[in-house]
């Protein structure tokens, strides 16, 4: 039996126990508007390290209050936020595993309702919601109208990720996110669909993704030489004319050589209409088609649910760690479970529950 799962991988100068990693999922759950973490994200985080888990990636965490998706989001904009993180990433490492943030600015997906509310779409300002940012001022379907940004906007947008980047850092975060997917800012900067600017930001693939490289160099100028950076992208929009897999290896290529470590390979979320074969696995194939056609590392997400099928994704060589999300809501012991399952002991898990090993 092998067990790739659980071979530690290094990245920098971060080692991480295995490659079961917490995918960023939104809780929606800040219900101050403030950004700031709550003891929800403290018991929601903290039970994935305490499971098991290898990396625990906190979720899609705006870097401008503009940038949250809903009114209700984390952020690490001021330093009340970073200081609450602290001892979240206390907390999980205290359990033995990294820890992660997704930092992120949603654009013209910004200033939406939380998913299980009553009502759809854009919050109005009267309701505490704002006006969006985009490349261009063309709206996701059912949204309001963003303002395109001009240079300095964008200039300011790459000096945010750089700032919360700092302030991840000194929270204690091991490893940061840059979000360029599911139709958020920087995924709407790559995308042909969502960027018609004709200055150095849109037209050709390099001036799309510009943006994202100029992201992902002041996040690398900010934090040095140690901090393990992964970029997670759609990898299609799923439809004709849109971002595809051969721009997604292109830009890999690009955003390695100016200080990325992994990319966590995802699709879709920037035009509501696209078809998507969703099934198990089904966004594998992709992490892999980037993996063999750039060396580079990659996270594979997306519907895998079982042990068997997890492991079987890392030693067939088509990802380095999987991503798990829904799996772990379901289960936060998932890591352990799946230690079980391939016949693997651990030496992590908790003291406190030996009298109900998990087998
Ligand atoms: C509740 C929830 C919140 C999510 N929030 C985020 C997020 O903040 N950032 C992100 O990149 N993806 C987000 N996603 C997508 C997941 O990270 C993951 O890519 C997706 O759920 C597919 O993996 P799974 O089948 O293992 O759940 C979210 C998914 C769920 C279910």
């Amino acid at each position: 039996m092998t067990h790739a799962l659980f071979e530690p991988i290094t990245l920098r100068g971060l080692e991480v126990r295995n490659r079961i990693w917490v995918s960023p999922m939104c809780q929606y759950s800040v219900e101050r508007q403030d950004g700031v973490p709550t003891p929800w994200h403290l018991v929601h985080l903290g039970s994935f390290a305490r499971g098991g888990a290898g990396a625990v990636l906190a979720e899609a965490t705006a870097v401008v209050p503009e940038g949250r998706i809903t009114p209700h989001d984390l952020g690490i904009w001021n330093d009340e936020q970073r200081d609450a993180f602290r001892p979240i990433v206390d907390f999980i490492h205290s359990q033995g595993a990294a820890a992660g943030i997704q930092l992120a600015h949603a654009g013209r997906k910004a200033s939406t309702h939380r998913t299980w509310a009553e009502q759809h779409g854009s919050v109005p300002a009267d309701e505490g919601g704002w006006t969006t940012v985009a490349p261009s001022a063309i709206a996701f379907d059912g949204y309001a109208e963003p303002a395109a940004l001009d240079t300095d906007g964008i200039h300011e947008v790459v000096r945010a990720f750089a700032a919360a980047a700092r302030r991840a850092v000194d929270a204690g975060f091991d490893l940061l996110e840059v979000h360029a997917a599911h139709g958020y800012l920087l995924h709407q900067f790559l995308s042909p669909l969502s960027n018609t600017r004709t200055d150095a930001y849109g037209g050709s693939l390099e001036n799309r993704a510009r943006a994202l490289v100029e992201v992902v160099d002041a996040v690398r100028a900010e934090v040095g030489a140690d901090v393990p950076i992964v970029v997670r992208f759609s990898a299609t929009d799923w439809v004709d004319g849109g971002w595809t897999l051969e721009d997604t290896e292109q830009v890999t290529r690009w955003v390695a050589e100016h200080g990325a470590d992994m990319v966590d390979v995802s699709t879709g979320g920037n035009v509501p209409q696209a078809t998507i074969p969703v099934g198990p696995g089904y966004q594998v194939p992709f992490a892999a088609a980037i993996r063999a056609a750039t060396g580079v590392p990659t996270a594979a997400v997306g519907m895998i649910d079982e042990p068997h099928q997890a492991e079987q994704v890392l030693v067939t060589g088509q990802a380095d760690v999987v991503m798990i999300g829904r799996a772990l809501l379901r289960d936060p012991n998932f890591a352990l479970r799946a230690a079980a399952a391939l016949r693997v002991e651990l030496p992590y898990a908790p003291r406190q529950y030996h009298r109900a090993p998990i087998v």
